[in-house]
């Protein structure tokens, strides 16, 4: 291709076409063209403040031609004169979401995961943002990963959230203790075994990131038990599709009565991401309403669903351990399905306080600490 045709701009009918540096051809919008000219956006907040609903007429370039490596555009109707960089065109040439720091790839873990766990000490991420960081990316790519050396103290709680998110209540509160209650509210209260479960799924939108800080354990039994539910899902996929599907696509009833307070939300079992790999599963027995999908569709939903749940028993994922006073488990409540072996109440003492962030601020801060946006 020689000189003249790549410095060619044509101007089409709703847009322009141009071959970028690269050789490529490429189409772009009139409205997106004037919507984002560099002009668009303040200096200060990096937020639009070009308004196209009252832009006087629909956009449309009078000329427009490559200088260096820019695109210039003359608009007509308007004194205005735009100039784009073409590495800017050229990221959004091909109508690819923008690359995104935070979307990791998942690395599904299963039984044996316990020893290879992420572990980040406390005063160690209050200090270093590659620790942070460190911290950060287990989460993204795992799912979970314990803090260490925590302090024995509520506030410590606070603080190791408050690195990855602002604490985010849910119906419960802002906190919650994990111990025998004299009057339980919740299965959790109790010594008895839980099975395995995310947390509120009676919420819209569940909570995302899960804080456990584990203050005492000196209780016999109470193993604490955890699993990769995008592990477990994907190897439905391939034993069940239909079950896959079916849990995938149905959204079932989640509710919880407490406190003169009804929530209730609907929820799919299988969450899958934009590539429709598995990026999340909701599941609690607990917080289950009565299913009130026709009969005849519970006739093939039941059994995927209590495949699904008996996959969450098997061996092979299962994570036991016990954790232990000055640690906190943190884990994508979307993703890790959690649980509880019985314990001895009059045993000793065991006692969890959790809280919750969210998953969108984990990788908004995620973001910012590795450098990365539209605008650096
Ligand atoms: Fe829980």
């Amino acid at each position: 291709m020689d000189g003249a045709q790549i410095d060619t701009v044509v101007l089409e009918e709703n847009g322009l076409s141009l071959t970028l540096p690269d050789g490529t051809p490429a189409y772009f919008n009139a409205y997106w063209l004037r919507d984002n000219c560099p002009t668009s956006f303040d200096a200060e907040t990096r937020e639009r403040v070009f308004d196209i609903f009252h832009h006087a007429s629909v956009p449309r370039p009078a000329s427009a031609r490559i200088d260096g490596d820019a695109l210039v555009v003359d608009w007509s109707g308007e004194e205005h004169v735009s100039r784009y960089p073409l590495a800017m065109l050229a990221l959004y040439a091909g109508g690819a979401p923008r690359p995104d720091p935070a979307d990791l790839p998942r690395r599904l873990w299963y039984a044996d995961h316990y020893p290879a766990i992420t572990r980040v000490s406390h005063p160690l991420l209050l200090d270093s943002a590659d620790e942070r960081r460190r911290w950060m990316e287990a989460l993204l790519v795992e799912g979970i990963a314990i803090v260490t050396d925590m302090p024995d103290s509520d506030e410590g709680l606070t603080r190791t959230a408050e690195l990855i998110g602002t604490i985010r209540p849910s119906f419960f509160g802002a906190y919650f203790d994990v111990r025998t209650h004299i009057k339980p509210t919740n299965l959790a209260y109790t010594s008895k075994a839980l099975e395995m479960h995310t947390d509120v799924p009676s919420e819209e939108l569940a909570p995302g990131i899960q804080f456990l800080h584990c203050r005492a354990n000196s209780v016999e039994g109470g193993q604490n038990l955890f699993l990769d539910g995008a592990a477990v899902a994907e190897d439905l996929r391939l034993r069940d599709p239909e079950a896959f599907r079916l849990l995938c696509e149905t959204e079932v009833p989640y509710y919880k009565e407490h406190d003169g307070i009804d929530m209730r939300a609907r929820q799919r079992v299988i969450e899958l991401d934009r590539n429709g790999a598995v990026s999340g599963v909701t599941i609690s027995q607990h917080m289950a309403d009565i299913f009130d999908l026709p009969q005849r569709v519970l006739d093939s939903y039941y059994p995927a669903f209590v495949t699904f749940g008996r996959m969450l028993q098997e061996d092979k994922y299962l994570m036991r351990f016990t954790l232990r006073a000055t640690e906190c488990i943190v884990f994508d409540n979307h993703r890790i399905v959690h649980g509880r072996a019985a314990y001895s109440a009059t045993s000793g003492e065991r006692y969890l306080r959790g809280t919750y962030t969210d998953r969108g601020e984990l990788r908004g801060l995620y973001r910012g600490l590795v450098g990365e946006g539209r605008f650096k």
